[in-house]
């Protein structure tokens, strides 16, 4: 059995997306959903999912090795980042190479980078007059949204699209996709 770490730092509706497929996987499980935000909603979604949660802060992150022992612990095997928003540390890239993989809500290596997420970058699309956004699904590296990309999906963005109707277009390429790339990758690692 593969097993999964989700880190998402709001809403978290790309992580519950992920746990209900993976729900009666036969090889993979989603076995413990992590936030940097005491008051993310993803929290809650865990609770309802029965999945473990943990908070953690900048300070554990960056300058201790709990996180890698708290993955230890789980025997966590892939980290999932679904919304989660802060850069992966030196250790957590070194313990699990080519085994973090990330969403991003735009065409990178278009719309990426720091302070591009969520909204942010469907406002920047719509603020550039482009006629296509998407999704990407890439390996994550010690720089923000430049990691090899693994997946893309594109749609359509017309004159009427506000950053909220565009970001419910790419949640559902987000919902529809993730989940597949995700159980591809994993499937075919080693
Ligand atoms: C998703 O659209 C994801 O692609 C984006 O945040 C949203 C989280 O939604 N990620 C980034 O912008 C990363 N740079 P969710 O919490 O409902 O899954």
């Amino acid at each position: 059995m593969a097993r999964l770490a989700i880190f998402a730092s709001g809403n978290g509706s790309n992580a519950q997306r992920i746990t209900e497929y993976f729900t009666g996987h036969p090889t993979i499980s989603i076995n413990l959903i992590l936030s940097n935000r005491p008051d993310a909603y993803v929290l809650h979604r865990a609770e309802g999912l029965g999945i473990p949660a943990r908070v953690f802060n900048r300070t554990t992150l960056y300058e201790t090795s709990d996180i890698p022992a708290l993955l230890m612990k789980y025997q966590i095997d892939f980290i999932i980042l679904a919304g989660f928003l802060w850069l992966i540390p030196q250790n957590l890239l070194t313990l699990y190479t080519g085994r973090i993989i990330n969403i991003h809500p735009a065409l990178l290596p278009k719309y990426g980078g720091k302070g591009m997420y969520g909204m942010k970058v469907h406002e920047a699309v719509i603020a550039s007059g482009e006629h296509e956004s998407g999704i990407t699904v890439h390996y994550v590296d010690e720089n923000y949204d430049e990691g090899q990309i693994i997946f893309q999906a594109k749609c359509i963005v017309s004159e009427a699209d506000t950053p909220e109707s565009l970001a419910s277009r790419i949640h559902e390429l987000e919902y529809r996709y993730f989940p597949e790339v995700i159980e591809k990758v994993v499937t075919s690692d080693k």
